[in-house]
């Protein structure tokens, strides 16, 4: 049959984590007693009181719209945390509230990106990117990274892709696959790039609160206020507070954007849900205690698997510095034969640990890089033990 969809829903590729999700489900539906190391969730419940919150803004029936960019009370709530804890200074016209991060991610995409316009993704990286960019008409300029700078963008591989067009660097940090976090003076590099081309920042900090071994992170846009009204700020509530479903995130940039992105949502879903931003109001104005108690047993957890995985014949990783995902180099299994197996890609790996060992990742391919999966540890350390167990055993069953 013709294709009769637009050429922009045709330039999108299907989430090939949300692909392999939908193959977990599938499973656990079949009983199949699985371990789930491939989500990019928390294993924790949301805290009591940011639910209490939710459950009394139904008992004050604040169930109707809201402002289209947010309750004036978030995203005051947000400016503070910003200034609080990133050194920025933003008003609450300079915010915008979107269905999780994902959304501001999209608007400030197709706000700032023109067809043809180059963005400039440095990669392994969030699997979202690229299509947005696509939708956008704009064409993502890949940068591979690997190990020996721990997967970071260097300023000088930044200026060697940029040309006439580049409009847009999207930066994750801390990095969802490989959990790298810039250090201040290598932000400081990029940002006197971007300023001296200047070119716009897409800063995704969703995983802002996740790092480990006193790291001290810094926001890009909170260097100078040259890079400050280049930079969209993006971060939200599904990580540091473990809301995914609440679907709560935000932007902060200069006005004239946020306004844009504001004309952009109020024409597709409007605000994000009343009950879900009192709860976020919650989060960020109650005691922030939960959320280190989260960060530290994610430490604990990055810090068991990190040792165990590197520990399977085959498997390497470096050590992440945050998030909670680990970034394994399986590339000395692949393509040789073994008794029974021969893995040609990442994704064969994959679905021989599913099959075998009955735990499920996610290839490295999703995220722009063959040769690694992503072993997520937001899981309880039970089955975190359990995970990494069964996968030595089955890796031990190749190479027995
Ligand atoms: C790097 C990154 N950005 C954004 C998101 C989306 O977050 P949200 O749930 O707030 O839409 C995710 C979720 O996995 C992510 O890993």
């Amino acid at each position: 049959m013709k294709n009769n969809f637009s050429k922009r829903i045709n330039s999108l590729q299907t989430s090939a984590t949300m692909e392999i999700a939908a193959r977990v489900i599938e499973l656990k539906s079949n009983g199949t007693d699985l371990i789930d190391l491939g989500v990019g969730e928390p294993d924790f419940p949301t805290p009591e009181h940011i639910k209490l919150a939710a459950k009394r803004a139904l008992d004050i029936d604040k169930t109707k719209y809201t402002l289209n960019v947010g309750t004036l009370e978030l995203r005051d709530a947000i400016a503070k945390k910003l200034y609080n804890d990133n050194h920025l200074e933003y008003k609450s016209s300079d915010i915008i509230v979107s269905a999780g991060a994902k959304q501001s991610l999209f608007n400030a995409i197709q706000v700032l990106i023109n067809e043809g316009d180059e963005v400039i993704v440095p990669i392994p990286t969030y699997v979202s990117y690229i299509q947005m960019i696509n939708f956008a008409g704009g064409k993502a300029v890949i940068i591979p990274t690997d190990e020996s700078t721990s997967f970071k963008l260097s300023p000088d591989k930044l200026s060697e892709h940029i040309t006439p067009k580049t409009k847009m660097l999207v930066l994750c940090n801390p990095s969802n696959p490989t959990g790298a976090v810039y250090s201040p003076d290598e932000l400081k590099n990029l940002a006197e790039v971007s300023n001296e081309q200047n070119i716009y920042v897409v800063s995704d900090e969703i995983y802002e609160k996740l790092i480990f071994d006193d790291l001290q992170i810094r926001s890009i846009a909170s260097l100078d206020e040259n890079i400050k009204r280049r930079t969209v700020v993006v971060n939200g509530f599904s990580k540091s507070y473990s809301m995914t479903g609440w679907r709560i995130g935000y932007a902060a940039a200069d006005g004239e954007i946020i306004k844009n992105m504001a004309k952009l949502q109020s024409h597709s879903t409007s605000n994000a849900s009343s009950i879900s931003q009192e709860a976020a109001l919650e989060a960020l104005t109650a005691s922030q205690d939960i959320v280190e108690f989260m960060r530290n047993k994610f430490e604990i957890r990055r810090d068991f698997i990190y040792k165990e995985i590197n520990l399977i014949p085959g498997l390497s990783a470096l050590k992440p510095s945050g998030a909670f995902y680990l970034f394994t180099n399986v590339s000395q299994l692949l393509n040789k034969q073994f008794r029974k197996h021969i893995f040609k890609t990442t994704s064969d790996l994959i679905l021989y640990l599913l099959d075998e060992a009955r735990v499920s990742t996610v290839p490295g391919s999703a995220f722009g890089l063959e040769n690694y999966i992503r072993i997520s540890y937001a899981a309880s350390f039970d089955h975190l033990e359990e995970g990494v167990g069964r996968i030595k055993t089955a890796i031990n069953k190749l190479l027995a």
